[in-house]
Formats: C-alpha cells, structure tokens, sequence
C-alpha cells in the first residue's frame, strides 16, 4: 500500500513535473508565434513601404509635360548617345515657322517635327514647347539629341528647349522682343553669337570626308580673303559661295579651306566648322581654328562690330570646350606668312588674347 502510494504520488508528481514544462512550452510557443508573426509583418511592411516610394518616384511626372506616347511619338532608332551627367547646358531655339496654340494643335505640329525629320535618330530636340505652355517631350532628358550638331559638334553636353513660335529668325538669336526678353530673363542666360551655318549659306558639300582634330586647339588663326568685302548677308553669301568654288576647283582642295569666315560687317559663316581639321596654313592646321575675314584688310577697315563678334564668338568657343581654355589670336603674318592686314592687325594686338603680346595683360 505504501508502496502504491508511493508509485502513485510518484506518478501525480512527474504528471504534475510534465505539466509544468508543457506550460512553459506552450508560453514559448506563443512568444515565438507572437515574435514571428511581428517580424513577418514588419518586414512586409517595411517593403510595402520602399517599393512604394519607389513607384513614387516612377510616376513622378512634371507639370504640363506631354509625354511622347501622349503625343503618338514613333519610337526612336536605336544608338543614340547618352548624355553625360549632370548635364552643364541648355540651348534655346525656336522653330521659325511651326506653331500652336492648343495641345492638340502642338501634338499635331510636334508628330509633324518628328516625321519631317525622319532620316535623323529621333525628332532632334530634347523638349519642345508651346504658345500653350506645355512642354513636349522629344528626346528627353537622356539622349543627345541632334540640334546644333552642325556647328558646336555633337559632343556638346546641352538639351535643347525649341520653342514653337513663327518669328523669323534662326538659331539663338530670337528676334521676337518679348521671346527675347523673357530668355534673357532665365537663371545663368548666356547668349551665343549667332553663325551662318552652311546650309544657310549655300555652301556645296565637301568632296571628301574631312579628319577630325585630334590636337588641343590652341590658336585661332587670322586671315584676308584679299576679295571685296561684304556688308550684307546676301553679298558675304556669294562670295563666301566664289571662294568656295576658287578653293575646291582651281585649288582642288575637298572644301572651303577655312574653319569660319566673317565679315566685315561681322556677320559669322561656318566653313568647316569646329570639328573638322582646316587647310590653310599647312604647319598649324592641325592644332590651330583657320578665322578668314572677308576683305581686303590692308585697304578695308573692319567695323568694331566684326571685332566684337569676332572676339565673343572665339570666346564662346572655348568656353563650349571648342577652343582651349588658353586659346591664342595670331595672324599669319606672325608666322612668317602674310594677312589679315594691318587695320586687323592693329586691333588684335591690343587684345589679351594675342599670342605675340610683348607686355602682359
Ligand atoms: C609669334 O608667336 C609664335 C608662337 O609663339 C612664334 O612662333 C612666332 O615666331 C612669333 N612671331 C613673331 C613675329 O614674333
């Protein structure tokens, strides 16, 4: 009996023994459960929370921005180049011609852009904008597009806002007043002197592909073209159009031989341009940007508004990376050679920018 007893208490107390760790069991499960359940929900939350700002900042959308599927955009060819980051400008343009004043006109005109321009990448222009106010999306922020190639080449680092309006004039220098004004307006405006691009001019194709400057541009060379000079845009034209034929037929070069010409008048005409190596002074085409002013500058005098245009244009030209920052102005004749006459001669010289300075500046 005492025996039983005992095997029974024995029994009531590892029973008793049992229940207890089942207890703390169960209190452990329930804080493990408990601890799980947390983690999992933090953890989805968490998650909820980042892939919804992500989403966010996806469907950031400017104000007034037309997107190119909103305007049927066709999609761009493939290998355009990206742009480098941040990007340093913005080039302001308009069109000269189209224009809109609702967003279903300019989502016609800008469709209308993109197909004329049909045998480049894409509609050249980054962004375009309207009388309506709204911005159209063209190439984007991205991709270089293909405005101004022709002059400061491609690799310029810019997005271009065109803004549709009829005014006439081209390139960056808006005749329109208030179209003016209100550019000039803009944080950090810096205006570009205008330049008669080729096609504006006449000029025949070159016959050959040219070579691209693979030297610093270290000097901006000067030159006469010893032939009347001009005044007008019309009569530069032409005789900008007769020294390109003397250069490509009786010399039989593949092209005008000078980089830029100007007039007398200042007005400023591409030759070949920044990129492209010149043929006009043989031991310094390759490091040096062949300037020709049009005239005969031993005779002629050039008006202070050429040798202002002049001097802002070789400015903006190393400011764009297209000349070196430490550029130099010589004329030929300090080579030994002969030109741009005297009258030119004679200004240079006072410039800080002239190469054979004797005093500093
Ligand atoms: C002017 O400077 C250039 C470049 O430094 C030099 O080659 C040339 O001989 C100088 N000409 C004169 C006339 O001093």
């Amino acid at each position: 009996m005492d025996k039983n007893n005992l095997v029974h208490n024995n029994s009531l107390n590892s029973r008793k023994y049992f229940q207890g760790i089942n207890r703390k069991r169960n209190i452990l499960i329930t804080i493990f459960s408990v601890a799980f359940i947390l983690v999992i929900l933090t953890t989805v939350s968490i998650l909820y929370f980042v892939l919804k700002t992500d989403s966010n900042s996806d469907d950031f959308k400017f104000e007034n921005l037309i997107s190119r599927d909103e305007w049927n955009a066709a999609p761009p060819k493939s290998g355009i180049p990206f742009l480098e980051s941040p990007i340093k400008r913005i080039i302001i343009a308009h069109t000269a011609g189209e224009f809109c004043d609702n967003e279903n006109e300019c989502k016609f005109v800008v469709k209308r852009i993109q197909n004329e321009n049909s045998h480049l990448d894409d509609i050249p222009y980054n962004f375009l904008i309207g009388n309506d106010g709204k911005v159209y999306e063209g190439r984007g922020f991205e991709k270089e597009g293909q405005h101004t190639s022709n002059l400061y080449g491609s690799n310029y680092n810019s997005i271009d806002f065109i803004i549709l309006s009829q005014d006439s004039l081209v390139f960056n220098n808006i005749k329109s007043d208030a179209l003016n004004e209100a550019v000039s307006k803009l944080k950090n405006f810096y205006p570009l002197q205008k330049v008669y691009r080729r096609e504006e001019w006449g000029a025949a194709n070159p016959k050959e592909a040219h070579t691209k400057f693979s030297q610093k541009k270290e000097i901006a060379l000067l030159s006469h073209s010893v032939t009347q000079t001009c005044s007008s845009f019309s009569h530069c034209a032409t005789i900008m159009k007769n020294i390109q034929r003397n250069h490509m037929g009786n010399n039989g070069w593949i092209d005008f031989a000078f980089n830029f010409a100007v007039g007398a008048n200042g007005l400023i005409f591409e030759c070949r341009g920044f990129d492209f190596v010149g043929a006009h002074f043989s031991a310094l085409n390759s490091r040096s940007i062949g300037i020709l002013a049009i005239g005969e500058f031993n005779e002629d005098e050039p008006s202070q508004e050429m040798l202002d245009t002049l001097e802002k244009f070789l400015e903006d030209a190393a400011k764009l990376g297209k000349l070196s920052e430490d550029f130099k102005i010589h004329g030929r004749q300090d080579f030994g050679s002969s030109g741009p006459g005297e009258n030119i001669m004679k200004h240079i010289r006072e410039w800080c920018r002239y190469g054979n300075r004797t005093t500093p500046c």
